[in-house]
């Protein structure tokens, strides 16, 4: 055990070590995918060690800024036009950012939607990766790239999920970042020497999380009952378990892959494992009511002190195929990258309620 700690301290200190000194030399990172929740959490990190950061930007019918707001005015922070499903976008954004790190994090990252949008989701997951690396050989192919893997690839295999747990996808989502981690991960680090690699990330939430995930639909519902806004709402499947962690800490897990000797994937993961219906419970215990569980199946409800119904469920939110249990097993993580998280599910939990209770509250 003590000579694990030590390798694991060790490891820790040399990727600081590093990234102190790439650091120095003012590090140029390209981030697709920077206006949602992770990009704008790892473009907040790498300012911080000083780097100069490029976002891919796609036009949307509405301000896609609203996360990048404390950055955006930053003048090390350069916001480019582009598309992961137009080569040429891509290309131009490569040759003028002229990056030492890629990290790709644009995705169509809903996996209920990719049952109703599988072509969409191959497209941009797939294709908008396979689009990348051709870019990149062709303009800049000294640059290190991270690929935003995901723990949806492990499918129905059983936890604890670790790298060398295999993938049984059940959504075109998972499909898609299974084919993409082969084909052009595992597929280009080996036949063509790119320095490229996959994080195979766990969920990972926060105030910043879209909001039709069953985290912050969780929060944002509860905010507006404890408000008196709303009397109560629908969910799916209550029972699905998923390994929680904070968006915050998962990102210097991702630089951290990228400052290695050699490419290699990596699991990051908290290694507890929570149900839907416990999210649930800890989010009513932040917000100081009292929840019961009364029926089964799609006739269950969650009854708050009073005797209201606050929780449904609803058919609707079931998914075709479902993922029942994830939970992902970061010892690699730990002693290869020196990385642990340092917020627990309580935490998180608590920093979500907390923060749509407020802003909620503020916009009345
Ligand atoms: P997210 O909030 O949904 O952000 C997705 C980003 O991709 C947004 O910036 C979006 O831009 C951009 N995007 C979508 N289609 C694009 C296209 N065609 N061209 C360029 N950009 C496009 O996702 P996230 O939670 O930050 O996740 C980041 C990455 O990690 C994703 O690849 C996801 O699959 C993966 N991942 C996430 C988790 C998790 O728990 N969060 C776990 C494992 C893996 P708009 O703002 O314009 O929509
Ligand atoms: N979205 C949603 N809405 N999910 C619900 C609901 C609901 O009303 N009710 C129950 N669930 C269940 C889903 O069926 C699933 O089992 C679990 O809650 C988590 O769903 P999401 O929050 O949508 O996340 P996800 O696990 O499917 O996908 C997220 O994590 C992946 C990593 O495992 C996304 O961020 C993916 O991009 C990411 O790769």
């Amino acid at each position: 055990m003590a000579e694990f700690l030590s390798t694991a301290h060790c490891e820790g200190l040399k990727v600081e070590l590093e990234s102190r000194d790439m650091a120095k030399k003012k590090k140029r990172a390209l981030i697709t995918g920077i206006t949602g929740q992770d990009g704008s959490y790892l473009a907040e990190y790498l300012l911080t060690l000083r780097y100069e950061v490029w976002g891919l930007v796609r036009r949307t019918s509405l301000d896609p800024l609203m996360r990048l707001q404390g950055i955006a005015p930053d003048p090390r922070v350069h916001l480019v036009y582009g598309n992961l499903r137009d080569s040429a976008s891509i290309g131009r954004a490569l040759a003028e950012a002229q990056p030492d790190e890629i990290y790709n994090l644009a995705a169509q990252s809903d996996v209920g939607i990719s049952f109703k949008c599988p072509e969409e989701t191959f497209e941009i997951n797939y294709f908008g990766l396979g689009r990348l690396i051709n870019e990149v050989q062709h303009i800049c192919p000294k640059a290190r790239v991270y690929q935003a893997s995901t723990s949806e690839m492990f499918g129905t295999t059983k936890p604890p999920q670790n790298e060398r747990s295999p993938f049984r996808p059940v959504s075109p989502y998972g499909e898609s970042k299974v084919k993409a981690h082969e084909d052009f991960v595992v597929g280009y680090r080996e036949r063509h020497g790119l320095f490229i690699c996959s994080g195979i990330l766990f969920n990972h939430e926060s105030p910043r999380r879209g909001e039709h995930f069953v985290t912050r639909k969780i929060s944002i519902s509860l905010a507006k009952i404890k408000l008196g806004l709303q009397k109560s709402f629908a969910l799916g499947n209550l029972d699905a378990k998923r390994d929680w962690g904070f968006a915050g800490d998962y990102v210097r897990a991702m630089h951290r892959m990228l400052q290695r000797e050699k490419p290699e994937d990596c699991v990051i993961a908290t290694g507890v494992a929570h149900s839907v219906r416990e999210f649930v419970e800890e989010t009513i215990r932040a917000f100081d009511m009292k929840i019961t569980w009364k029926g089964t199946g799609v006739k269950e409800v969650g009854v708050d002190a009073a005797g209201n119904t606050i929780v449904t469920v609803d058919k609707k939110f079931y998914r075709p195929r479902e993922v029942n249990s994830l939970r992902g097993d970061p010892a690699k993580a730990k002693k290869r990258l020196g990385w642990k998280p340092n917020v627990t599910f309580k935490e998180l939990v608590r920093m979500m309620a907390k923060a749509d209770y407020e802003r909620i509250q503020k916009s009345l």
